[in-house]
């Protein structure tokens, strides 16, 4: 029995179809184009782009954010002709499955609970920091002890969590009508600070654009990125370089894209809508970004930008404190849809990683009434409000980079190589310039990665050795691909 056995895309698909194991089948093109601006529009926009301006690239953010949003356009590209090829709910677990083998779709799989589950954990607690200052604002105290940052329980954290796991439990359609809503106070309040902030921009503040560049301090051991250990390359702050190491650092604001590939066996026309789903929430999202970040840096010296609130505190600063209220209200609203739609997609990975065995089937029951994989989103929404509530997690929310980063270097190669094995595939969306744009993506991905410390290197590499260990002694010898049982009629659990 080879570790690269492969599970064909046609029984992929047949499983997607069959039995106890089906998800209901009800989103349009606008419904994932609304599901994909309600993960990516969060903690990102929000809170990086001050420090990305002040630390490292000056003005010249929003070209940080042009960066970043290139290096996820070719990796959305390689997504969505996979999506399109193979509509079934893994994403790039699946892919992986259908191309490179099964432990490699293991080990994906197992890396997107560090984009997806932590990913929702690490926002739940910025949401909790909003909160309690929006409480603030109504003279409700909360102790420091149980909300924001330094709590030592996350109480906030964790009951948002657990709230939106019921959400997901009620069902697809349910959670993407709340989701709607979120989607819409968060997007008109960006809309808000575009258009409000473009009567407060001084022309001086943008001068110079590309501050000139300068040698920073540089990290010493774990914290230094791994490209400085390697190649010894010296970080630096602003100029040209300082832009990319800003698309570094504001890569997270991108994160989500690629969840729009996980509800693809919920999707009424997967091969038409995935692609457009991805690919437009994208391109919104890269746009509102590129304005917002043009328009706070127009507002206030980079230098002066918080850290923790810059969209707020840049009004404030011009004695707007009522739009900054209105800020938190759209960061909270914005923070909600982005860990609701995390746990949405950790659940419908782990969904079809238990259907093909590698972990305990029964776990992949579908409800009888809501068509929801009730008994994983709910073991998920536990774990992650216990990990929210319970673990300071600021100092490891760069694992959650690396993970989204590694899936997408996977999925590139994965579409180089089932054009090879399956040529005759149909393939409603086609990656364009196959197979300059999947090393291309690949190159930009890696090169994202290594500007990451070597500290959070070590912690994946910690991830991956314990994944591994749990595909020997489990998923190895119970895979239905492993014993020929993918054919067999599906069971309840
Ligand atoms: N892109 C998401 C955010 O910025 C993860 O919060």
């Amino acid at each position: 029995m080879s570790v690269f056995r492969t599970k064909t895309v046609e029984q992929s698909i047949e499983d997607s179809e069959s039995g106890e194991h089906r998800l209901r089948r009800s989103l349009s093109a606008l419904d994932l184009t609304v599901f994909g601006v309600g993960v990516i529009v969060g903690t990102g926009i929000f809170v990086l782009t001050g420090v990305a301006a002040r630390n490292t690239a000056g003005p010249a953010v929003a070209l940080s954010f042009v960066v970043a949003g290139i290096v996820c356009g070719l990796a959305a590209l390689c997504y969505a002709e996979f999506a399109a090829t193979v509509p079934v709910a893994g994403s790039a677990y699946t892919f992986a499955y259908a191309t490179i083998g099964e432990f490699p779709a293991w080990i994906i799989g197992w890396d997107l609970m560090l984009e997806l589950a932590l990913g929702a954990a690490v926002v739940a607690s910025g949401w909790s920091g909003y909160f309690a200052s929006l409480l603030k604002n109504f003279g409700i105290y909360l102790p420091e002890s149980i909300a924001g940052e330094h709590a030592v329980v996350n109480i906030p954290a964790a009951v948002i969590v657990l709230l939106l796991t019921g959400v997901l439990v009620l069902g697809i359609k349910m959670s993407a009508r709340f989701n709607a809503v979120m989607v819409a106070i968060k997007i008109i309040v960006v809309l808000l600070v575009i258009v409000a902030g473009l009567f407060f921009i001084k022309s001086a503040n943008y001068q110079p654009f590309i501050p000139p560049s300068h040698a920073m301090e540089s990290e010493d051991g774990l914290k230094a990125p791994l490209i400085q250990v390697l190649f010894g390359v010296q970080p630096v702050a602003y100029g040209v370089f300082g832009i990319f190491t800003g698309a570094a650092l504001v890569f997270f604001a991108y994160i989500g894209f690629d969840v729009v590939a996980t509800a693809a066996e919920e999707t009424r026309r997967p091969q038409r809508d995935l692609p457009i789903g991805i690919i437009a929430s994208l391109v919104i999202c890269t746009i509102l970004y590129v304005a917002v970040s043009l328009v706070v840096v127009g507002m206030q010296h980079y230098s002066d930008l918080s850290v923790s609130a810059p969209l707020a505190d840049a009004f404030r600063a011009v004695g707007e404190s009522w739009i900054a209220t209105l800020i938190s209200v759209g960061a909270i609203a914005g923070l909600t849809t982005v860990v609701m739609i995390l746990m949405l997609g950790q659940s419908r990975v782990l969904f079809a990683m238990c259907r093909d065995n590698l972990l305990p089937r029964g776990l992949a029951a579908v409800h009888p009434k809501f068509r929801t994989p009730y008994r994983i989103t709910i073991i998920i929404g536990v774990a992650t409000a216990l990990l929210a509530a319970l673990i300071p997690l600021s100092a490891i929310a760069e694992l959650v980079n690396i993970g989204t980063l590694f899936a997408f270097v996977i999925v590139a190669i994965a579409v180089v190589v089932l054009r090879r094995t399956r040529p005759e595939l149909p393939r409603s969306f086609r990656t364009p310039l196959v197979p300059l744009v999947p090393i291309v993506s690949v190159l930009a991905s890696i090169y994202l990665m290594l500007n990451l410390p070597v500290e959070t290197w070590l912690r994946f590499l910690i991830w991956m050795v314990v994944g591994s260990v749990l595909y020997f002694l489990y998923g190895y010898r119970r895979s239905r691909v492993g014993d020929g049982t993918t054919r067999e009629p599906v069971l309840e659990a």
